[in-house]
């Protein structure tokens, strides 16, 4: 059964205090919901996530299971916290830190080693989409990022294109259900009808409270990964109610 899931990524946002939001989310029984704060937030909150029923997770880690990596954090790290998801790919990692398809391959085989399950990130630029590439660049991606292997247990699939993340712009529900079916076709021939089925394909990008329950209704959004609107519950619990809704 493929898993409705609301995830939220705080990105470098959030301190101790914040771990409050946590204890007001409201987690549906049929949707996982997972929160990833910074990584030294995430002992805590996995201790109080134990007790709401939400999963934790990270924002990245290192392809490498320990060593000479200052100031890096390797996945046995992050399952030894207590997370049970971590995010790869994320375009900001891609941009700023020079992440290659092959880097996101490494870290994501590093996440199924430690036990934990990828959110993998894909997602083309506005130069990409206004010159008709997207589903080249979709393609490119999860073929040089998705390691062979995959299952519905070990990755989940975020589609955030680039302009829609923290702008406000949010692409047209006909644009969010190509792309998405787009992607499961392409793990369908992959991996097959049954394993391509059940893995969850999340939309990221500038949702809100007032578009969710519109872009849930694509037959290949399973669910959300959300930036702004993660960091209070008073705006994730609406959204988290709208895929639970769905
Ligand atoms: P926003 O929801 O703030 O646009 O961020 C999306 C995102 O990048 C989640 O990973």
């Amino acid at each position: 059964m493929r898993r409705k899931l609301a995830a939220g990524n705080w990105k470098m946002n959030g301190s101790s205090a914040a771990l409050a939001e946590l204890s007001a989310l409201a987690a549906p029984a049929d949707c996982t919901v997972v929160i990833c704060p910074p990584a030294p937030l995430l002992f805590r909150a996995a201790e109080i996530g134990a007790e709401n029923s939400l999963h934790i997770g990270a924002q990245d880690c290192h392809h490498e299971n320990g060593g000479a990596f200052t100031g890096d954090v390797s996945a046995p790290m992050i399952a030894d916290a207590g997370a049970s998801y971590v995010i790869v790919g994320h375009s900001e990692r891609r941009e700023a830190c020079n992440e290659r398809n092959r880097d996101v391959r490494a870290k994501a085989k590093a996440t199924w080693a430690a036990g934990l399950t990828a959110i993998l990130c894909i997602g083309e630029s506005l130069e990409d989409r206004e010159a008709d590439n997207t589903l080249d660049i979709i393609a490119g991606q999860l073929s040089g990022s998705v390691p062979n292997g995959a299952t519905a247990d070990n990755l989940v699939v975020a589609y955030e294109p680039i302009w829609a993340i923290g702008t406000g712009k949010v692409p047209t529900l006909d644009q969010i259900k190509e792309v998405h079916d787009f992607i499961r076709a392409e793990l369908t021939e992959r991996f097959g009808a049954t394993v391509a089925n059940d893995i969850s394909l999340l939309y990221g990008g500038s949702v809100k409270p007032g578009n969710a329950a519109e872009i849930f209704q694509a037959e290949n959004v399973d669910g959300a990964l959300v930036g702004g609107a993660s960091l209070k519950a008073d705006d994730f619990n609406p959204i988290i109610a709208a895929l639970a809704a769905s």
